[in-house]
């Protein structure tokens, strides 16, 4: 299905906005939606692309917009955590424990689903993925729509995902209703997803809330095999997992090594030989090691140390190099741990899982 051209209204709402206060670009955005029209609007992970999540046409719209295939399925997106029980059923004592500590917040949860939530929402599962997001504009923007907003990230399905309305902007222009800037997003990358429909709560997509988080407060869960990296075959249980996502233009390598000094002279090697080929090369740094690199293009994602950095940066960095036109982009690669684990999970999906090992010489 196609979408119709339009004219996209630009609005700027204020991050900090509170309950009280007047706001008629959120009037006119609630207006939008509740005629089943499309709004993007700034979350704490990404931007998202929001629709009414009960309106099949709605979300018809949604994977028209971001050219996205229908059999993936959207996450319903929440203010009020009464709004649960009229989507989702079956829901578990573990879930209202993490809704507890991490909602509002960068975390999804999968339950069976009620029949009011269109197949068209839910990609024909018959389960729906559910998040309150703790942004203030996201919040208001339910709150005050009475609205429960189905929303994916607001990219062009397989790009990387928006963490400003500028790059909403470059994806979405003409294509919906209205783009809602808020500022750029805090984590940068998606919401961790967890499936509550089993025995044992399943990790689906690892996020800024980590296993590690989620263990302390409901006890021991599982991980989706095809996202630990521990099998490549398997199917993974979210079906936007599968897709090439998140990728940039260029042809992505994430490099390992013993030592930060391995790494550099392996990429640097690397740099040169795609060079003398005639193409141009990024390399994805961390601030210390970005001085190092003889590219064309070097970005800086952020300090090694500084996790939260990196990951608000990642998917504006891979975008970047889209813009400077890079043919080959190396990236160093990051800890396998607690936000480390999410950081890595995009960067390989973005890297299509080329991944090579530099060797001492
Ligand atoms: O942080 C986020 O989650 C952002 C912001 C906008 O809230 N949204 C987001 O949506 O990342 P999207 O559509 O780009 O990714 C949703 C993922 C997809 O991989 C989809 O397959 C999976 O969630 N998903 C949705 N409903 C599901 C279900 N019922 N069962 C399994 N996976 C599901
Ligand atoms: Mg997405």
């Amino acid at each position: 299905m196609g979408y119709e051209r339009m004219d996209t209204q630009f609005v700027t709402v204020d991050s900090g906005i509170t309950e009280e206060a007047p706001s008629k670009e959120l009037e006119a955005a609630s207006e939008i939606l509740k005629q089943g029209g499309l709004v993007a609007f700034p979350t704490e992970t990404v931007y998202g692309l929001g629709g009414d999540a009960l309106n099949p046409d709605a979300s018809m719209k949604i994977y028209a917009a971001k050219g996205r295939p229908s059999d993936n399925p959207l996450i319903v997106h929440i203010a009020d955590e009464m709004d649960l029980q009229k989507i989702a059923k079956d829901i578990p004592e573990a879930a209202y424990k993490l809704m507890d500590v991490f909602w509002p917040g960068p975390m999804t949860m999968i339950f069976h689903k009620q029949p009011i939530v269109p197949d068209s929402t839910t990609g024909g599962l018959d389960t729906v993925a559910v998040r309150m997001p703790s942004h203030n504009v996201a919040y208001e923007l339910i709150r005050r729509s009475g609205v429960m907003i189905a929303a994916p990230s607001a990219n062009t399905s397989g790009r990387p995902s928006p963490t400003s309305a500028s790059h909403v902007k470059e994806d979405m222009n003409g294509k919906i209703d209205m783009i809602i800037d808020g500022g750029d997003c805090r984590y940068g990358i998606e919401s961790t997803i967890i499936d509550m429909t089993g025995e044992v709560p399943t990790i689906l997509r690892p996020g800024y809330i980590t296993r590690e988080m989620i263990e302390d407060v409901i006890g021991a869960v599982e991980i989706d095999p095809a996202i630990s990296g521990e099998s490549m075959t398997a199917r993974p249980k979210a079906p936007g997992m599968k897709y090439t996502h998140y990728a940039p233009k260029g042809i992505m390598y994430i490099v390992e090594g013993e030592s930060t000094n391995t790494v550099i002279r392996c990429i640097n090697r690397m740099v040169k030989e795609r060079q003398v080929a005639g193409c141009k090369v990024g390399v994805l740094a961390t601030r210390y090691n970005a001085m190092a690199y003889e590219a064309d293009e070097v970005i800086v994602i952020g300090d090694k140390e500084d996790e939260l950095m990196i990951s608000s940066n990642l998917y504006r960095s891979l975008r970047e190099f889209d813009a400077r036109g890079v043919d080959y982009i190396y990236s160093e690669s990051f800890a396998g741990t607690g936000l480390g684990t999410a950081i890595m999970n995009r960067l390989l999906k973005a890297a299509g899982h080329r991944v090579i090992e530099a060797l001492n010489v």
